[in-house]
């Protein structure tokens, strides 16, 4: 039997998390849940450990993991989240984020341009390197003196791998976004690899725009988008701009991904969204749909559609919750999705 690793976290983490997995019970589809419902903040406040080494081999023994989210106002160095997180994209070598921004429904969209608001695109973050490699330090801390460097990795090995990811499922074009007129020795780097890239797949159509005039373009003309790769910060904050482009953050999903081993973290793009937790009215979707992605990935792809057309279902009669602009609870959303899976 496949075994799934689920990791609820912080804040809305758990609420949205418990909804995805009770429609994956309603799918039946068999899978077995190993829940590690004790990593989160609090544990990591009592202890000091994020994820402990027995918590990593039985992320790394199962088929993939679902992950609510991590992060806590009581929290306030980056140790958790880094241990937590980015210690599973690096140290399972998770080199592709696979964010996918579609407009559930026209509704949704906070753009007038009817023509150029049907967002479908998806941004593929290199998800291991960049700026959030973790390699730099503060020098004289704590004092006026202070300097902080932080490193942006970029590498030949990382770049041309999550290009050649980026390639590989391009419908319509792939759009190379960097900044590099500015930063000079990684966007060279970057640029390199991608005439590289390009003449290997010297069918599909490529476009380049600087990280500025994409964000202008996924405003202006979003539907123009197919697949946008890039670096780790670029996409982190580019996701989230095409997130709500196509209708709010809260039903947002993403994939990390080696597509080499197969294996997988799949989880909502949004955070613990501290200020809403509780109240039940966090939006479950974009947990819902990370859970279809693993089953896509899973070799379920039968009920990973079904389980997409829920969703849609659910969100085009407007049983949301209030993001989506709703009024429906996080469990009754959980109740709908359920339903229409019949
Ligand atoms: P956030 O995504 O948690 O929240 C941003 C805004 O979106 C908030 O107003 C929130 O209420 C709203 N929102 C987010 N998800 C929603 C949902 N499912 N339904 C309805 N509304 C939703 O980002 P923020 O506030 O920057 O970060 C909060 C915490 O989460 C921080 O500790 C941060 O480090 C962490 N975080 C964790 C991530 C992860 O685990 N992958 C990703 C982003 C942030
Ligand atoms: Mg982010």
């Amino acid at each position: 039997m496949s075994v799934i690793t689920v990791i609820p976290g912080d804040g809305i983490g758990p609420e949205v998390i418990e909804q995805a997995l009770v429609v994956m019970d309603g799918l039946g589809t068999g899978l077995e849940f190993d829940v590690l419902d004790h990593v989160n903040a609090s544990t990591f406040l009592r202890t000091g450990v994020a994820l402990s080494d027995v918590d990593f081999r039985r992320v790394s023994a199962s088929q993939g993991t679902l992950l609510g989210a991590v992060g806590d106002p009581r929290v306030t160095s980056s140790e958790y989240a880094r241990g937590v997180l980015l210690r599973l994209r690096s140290d399972l070598d998770l080199y592709v984020n696979h964010r996918p921004a579609r407009l559930l429904d026209a509704r949704l969209s906070p753009l007038r341009d009817e023509q150029r608001r049907n967002i479908d695109c998806v941004i593929v973050r290199e998800n291991t390197e960049g700026l959030y490699a973790g390699i730099g330090g503060i020098l004289r801390s704590g004092s006026t003196e202070a300097v902080a460097i932080d490193a942006e990795v970029n590498t030949y090995y990382g770049i041309d791998r999550v290009l050649e990811y980026a390639f590989s499922i391009a419908r319509r074009g792939v759009c190379l976004v960097d900044k590099s007129n500015a930063v000079r020795s990684g966007g060279s780097l970057w640029q390199r690899c991608w005439a590289e890239a390009k003449q290997r797949n010297p069918d599909v159509p490529v476009t380049h725009l600087y990280v500025d005039a994409a964000a202008m373009k996924l405003v202006s003309d979003p539907a123009s988008f197919d697949v946008i790769v890039t670096n780790n910060s670029y996409g982190d904050i580019l996701s989230d701009l095409a997130a709500e482009v196509a209708g709010g953050i809260g039903a947002a999903a993403s994939a990390n991904i080696n597509p080499h081993t197969g294996y997988g973290l799949y989880e909502p793009v949004h955070g613990s969204a501290p200020d809403i937790a509780g109240t039940g009215v966090a939006n479950p979707l974009g947990a819902i749909l990370s859970g279809a992605m693993l089953l896509a990935r899973i070799g379920r792809e039968e009920q990973a559609r079904a389980l997409t057309r829920a969703v849609e279902a659910t969100v085009t009669a407007g049983r949301c919750t209030p993001d989506l602009g709703g009024d429906l609870h996080t469990k009754e959303v959980g109740a709908a999705v359920l339903a229409e899976l019949g």
